[in-house]
């Protein structure tokens, strides 16, 4: 097990390169399953996220390999149409793999994912959506197994009900090669589903209302391979930023895509912060934070995925703020540990009142979930003293080559062996 020990109070200052998004490579990872070929993705950030989809996709059959942010996967063998649990169970977006097997071999039978850490995550959303596209369902020992009525999937009207990321690529992969039309209504629009759809234009896929809540696709009778380059990840830019504002540092951001961003940068420039924005560039100038309540919400809004690391920095703010998460009520988790940092915080009703302008003072904290380490790793270095971190593994699978970066701007973070978990 390995922890981060953290010197807390110096600023973050100097340049950052963004690396190529987590969920962007999560979701053009399992459209190569639906057309047999050799694909090059690249920009792929080496983390432990694209290493579980590719063990398995490997397990499916098919080839893998990351050299350098350069991914090849070489889907001509892949055989089966069964994720195991044992691969599942680590990350939930393995569910996406039900789609793109559905659509390429008329069955599959796919792990029900665990739940997350702030509470159970359900795929009801998924599953409605394949059967709205003629697939027959059935739970069995923990597994979707799933068959397309006459081995291939039917176009059809499906409304989401929430406009569910994960929901909208699997279905959208699976509508790709269905017979006749499929309208998605209420779809996500998440930069990382837009450049999925993009993708599988570039496959031959036939999709209109790219970008937008309302997406056709009209079935084709086979795709072909692609080559990809991955965008930029927009939450581990915001990470930065954020991390950048609680330290009263000053960074630049490079090879990022401030479009993607337009919400994060508002309230950092309502919180006092200073930003420039340029095509690929964003830098921020920190000055005395001010309280911003904030409301996560889908896309264009402010993302879930910022919430616990928002909230270290409302600990800093010279007044109070709410930090709600109708997106995921239970993503609190991160409060208790801010706590043993010295903020003062209570959750009611979902929501996280931050009272702020209190100092925090070194202390050892745990991540709970992937973001909620990172919002650890930010308190820290805000705290006075040291700090260390447990259960950093839950970082390593979203951000790459984190403790190199933070170091590369100031900070004083060292990755250490322990054993405590
Ligand atoms: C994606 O998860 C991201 N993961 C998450 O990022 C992100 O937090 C989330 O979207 C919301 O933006 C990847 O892209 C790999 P959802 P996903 O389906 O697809 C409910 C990170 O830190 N829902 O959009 O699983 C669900 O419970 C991760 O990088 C259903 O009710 O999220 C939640 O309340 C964490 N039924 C809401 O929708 C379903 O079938 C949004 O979930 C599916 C979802």
């Amino acid at each position: 097990m390995d922890k981060f020990v953290i010197e807390g109070g110096r600023r973050l200052c100097g340049r950052v390169k963004v690396s190529g998004a987590k969920n962007g490579s999560l979701a053009l990872m399992p459209a190569t399953i639906l057309a047999p070929g050799t694909y090059h993705l690249a920009n792929t950030p080496n983390l432990r996220d694209v290493w579980t989809m590719s063990r398995l996709i490997t397990c499916l059959g098919a080839f893998c390999e990351l050299n350098d942010n350069e991914l090849f996967i070489d889907s001509r063998e892949l055989n089966s149409y069964e994720a195991p649990y044992e691969h599942v169970k680590n990350m939930r977006a393995s569910f996406y793999v039900l789609g793109p097997l559905l659509a390429r071999f008329g069955k599959a039978r796919v792990s029900l994912p665990g739940g997350c850490a702030w509470g159970p995550r359900p795929v009801d959303l998924h599953i409605k959506g394949m059967e709205r596209l003629g697939a027959e369902i059935t739970l069995e020992n923990g597994y979707v197994v799933a068959s397309a009525r006459n081995g291939k999937l039917t176009g059809a009207r499906i409304n989401l009900e929430i406009s569910s990321v994960g929901a909208t690529g699997n279905i959208l992969m699976a509508a790709t090669l269905a017979k006749g039309r499929t309208l998605i209504s209420n779809a996500a629009t998440e930069p990382e589903i837009t450049a999925l759809a993009r993708f599988l234009m570039k496959m031959g896929a036939k999709i209109d209302g790219i970008g937008t809540a309302i997406l056709e696709i009209e079935g084709v009778d086979e795709l072909h391979p692609a080559d990809e380059i991955t965008i930029p990840d927009r939450i581990e830019a915001a990470t930065f930023l954020i991390a950048a504002a609680a330290t009263g540092g000053n960074i630049e951001l490079d090879d990022c895509n401030p479009y993607h961003l337009t919400s994060v940068i508002a309230i950092l420039e309502e919180a006092g912060c200073v930003l420039d924005v340029n095509s690929n560039s964003i830098s921020l100038e920190a000055t005395a934070i001010k309280p911003v309540d904030i409301t996560t919400a889908i896309y264009p809004g402010i993302p879930t995925d910022i919430q616990p690391q928002w909230t270290a920095l409302m600990t800093k703010a010279n007044g109070n703020a709410k930090v709600a998460d109708p997106i995921y009520k239970d993503r609190f988790k991160h409060i208790p540990e801010l706590v043993r940092l010295g903020a003062n915080i209570d959750v009611i009703e979902h929501t996280a009142f931050v009272r702020g302008g209190e100092a925090l003072s070194g202390a050892t904290v745990m991540s709970s979930d992937l973001r909620a380490g990172a919002a650890m790793v930010i308190a820290a270095l805000m705290a006075e003293g040291t700090s260390e971190v447990l259960r950093i593994y839950h970082i390593d699978r979203g951000y790459e080559e984190f403790e190199k970066k933070l170091t590369g701007i100031g900070a004083n973070i060292k990755r250490v062996k322990t054993d405590l978990i």
